[in-house]
C-alpha cells in the first residue's frame, strides 16, 4: 500500500532530498510551505520533483495551519524539518528563532496528537545541541551545553519530542544530525558560501573571499546520505534518537584550502578575514559518533569530506560556467544580496 509523508521545510536543502528519497521509494509526499512575496522552489525544481510534490501552505508558527496540513495529507509519517536553521541569524533574531525552531516542534506534536497520535515523528535535531567545549567524538550520551539561541530553541524542541514519546507514548525520534551540505545547501552556510566565491574567483567573477572564524572545526557529511536516516528512525519497531555524522571533523581553514587545491589556486591569496563573520559565541569542535545508527539502522555515510569538497566545487563551476554562457536556472545565486551590504549588528571599535 503506498504510504504517505508529510513534510514540513520542504523547500529548505534536506526538505528538498528527502522527498525526492520518499518518492523514490514510491511514497506519497505532501509538504508545507510558507507564503512568501516570491515563491521559492527552486531546490524542488533543481531536483526535477516540483511537479510530484502536493504543496499544502502552513508556517509552524500557526498551529491551524499544522492541523490543516495534517488533516489534508493524513499521513503515516511527519517529518519536522522545518526552522529558523542559520545559527548566525539566531543571534540576530532570537526571538523569532525561539518561536519557529523552538516552540514550533510544540506545535507540530501537539497537533499531532490531537489529531492522530499513531502518526509517527521526526524530530530534525542537531549537533549544535552539544555547543562549545563538548568532549568528543560526541555520541547520544555526551551532554548538552547549547552555545546559541538556535540551540537552545532546537534543545527545547529535542525535549518535547522525548516527552511526547515517554508522555503520550507516541513514536517521536530525534535525529540528532551534525553538519551536512550539498549544492542545495543555502549561501548563508559556510561550505556553499566557499565553494560559491571560490568558483567565482576561479572564474575571474569574484577577487576575495571573506569569513570569520577559521578555526571552528565542524563533522561535515553529505545530504542525500542523512536524508535516509530520517526514513530509517521511523521504520523501527521502539522510537529511538539517533546520532547521523561522519566522525571525521576538519576546520573551516581546511575546508577552505581543499576547496583551492582543487582549483589549483593559493588560498592565502584570496582570503580575509573580517570579524563581521564572527559570532557572540561560536562552536569550536563537532565531531560526531554515529556507531548506535550504524548499529541499529544499518546506517553509515557513503560520502566523506574530501568527496563532499568536490561535489560541491565541481557543481558551482558548473553552474557558473554556464551562467556565462548565457544560461539562466531557478537557483539562487545571482538572486543573494553581497554580504558586504548586509548589516547585522553594530560592531564597537
Ligand atoms: P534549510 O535549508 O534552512 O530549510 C529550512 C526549511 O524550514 C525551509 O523550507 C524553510 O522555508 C522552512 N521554514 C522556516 N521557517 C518556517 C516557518 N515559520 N514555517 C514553516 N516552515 C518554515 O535547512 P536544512 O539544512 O534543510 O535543515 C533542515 C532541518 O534540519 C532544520 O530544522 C535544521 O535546523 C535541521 N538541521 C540541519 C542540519 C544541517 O547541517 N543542514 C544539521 C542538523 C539539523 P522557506 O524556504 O520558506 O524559508
Ligand atoms: N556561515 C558562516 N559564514 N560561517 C562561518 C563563516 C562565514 O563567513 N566564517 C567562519 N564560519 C564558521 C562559523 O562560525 C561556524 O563555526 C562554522 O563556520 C560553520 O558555520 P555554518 O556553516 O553557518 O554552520 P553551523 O555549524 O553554524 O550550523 C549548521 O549546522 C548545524 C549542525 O551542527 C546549520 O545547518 C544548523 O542548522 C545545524 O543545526
Amino acid at each position: 500500500m503506498t504510504k504517505s509523508a508529510l513534510i514540513t521545510g520542504i523547500t529548505g536543502q534536506d526538505g528538498a532530498y528527502l522527498a525526492k528519497f520518499l518518492l523514490g521509494i514510491k511514497y506519497k509526499v505532501f509538504g508545507t510551505y510558507r507564503r512568501s512575496s516570491t515563491p521559492n522552489f527552486w531546490r524542488l525544481q533543481y531536483l526535477g520533483i516540483f511537479d510530484e510534490i502536493n504543496l499544502i501552505p502552513a508556517d509552524i508558527i500557526d498551529s491551524s495551519s499544522i492541523v490543516e496540513a495534517i488533516n489534508i495529507s493524513q499521513p503515516e509519517e511527519f517529518y519536522n524539518l522545518a526552522a529558523q536553521s542559520f545559527v548566525g541569524a539566531s543571534f540576530e533574531q532570537p526571538i523569532g528563532t525561539g518561536e519557529i525552531t523552538g516552540l514550533g516542534v510544540t506545535r507540530a506534536l501537539e497537533a499531532l496528537r490531537q489529531v492522530d497520535p499513531e502518526i509517527r515523528f521526526y524530530q530534525a535535531s542537531t549537533s549544535e545541541l552539544y555547543g562549545n567545549k563538548a568532549p568528543f567524538p560526541q555520541n547520544e550520551q555526551t551532554a548538552f551545553n547549547p552555545s546559541s539561541p538556535y540551540a537552545v530553541a532546537k534543545l527545547s524542541g529535542y525535549w518535547n519530542t522525548r516527552i511526547y514519546r515517554e508522555g503520550y507514548g507516541m513514536f517521536a525520534c530525534n535525529g540528532i544530525l551534525f553538519n551536512h551540505e550539498s549544492p542545495i545547501r543555502g549561501l548563508e552556510f559556510v561550505t556553499r558560501k566557499i565553494s560559491n566565491i571560490a568558483a567565482k574567483i576561479a572564474l575571474g567573477l569574484e577577487t576575495t573571499l571573506v569569513l570569520g572564524n577559521l578555526d571552528a572545526k565542524r563533522d561535515w557529511g553529505y545530504s542525500p546520505d542523512y536524508v535516509e536516516s530520517m526514513w530509517l528512525m521511523l521504520q523501527q519497531k521502539e522510537a529511538d534518537d539517533y546520532v547521523i555524522a561522519t566522525n571525521e571533523t576538519h576546520s573551516v581553514k581546511e575546508y577552505v584550502e581543499k576547496t583551492f587545491d582543487f582549483l589549483g589556486l593559493d588560498w592565502q591569496e584570496y582570503l580575509k578575514v573580517d570579524r563581521r563573520f564572527l559570532r557572540p559565541l561560536d562552536v569550536n569542535l563537532l565531531q560526531g559518533d554515529y556507531s548506535k545508527a550504524e548499529k541499529k539502522l544499518k546506517w553509515k555515510p557513503k560520502k566523506r569530506f574530501h568527496e563532499l569538497v568536490e561535489i560541491m566545487i565541481k557543481e558551482e563551476m558548473n553552474r557558473w560556467e554556464r551562467w556565462q554562457n548565457g544560461e539562466r536556472f531557478p537557483w539562487d545565486a545571482p538572486n543573494y544580496p553581497h554580504e558586504a551590504n548586509i548589516l547585522t549588528r553594530v560592531l564597537r571599535v
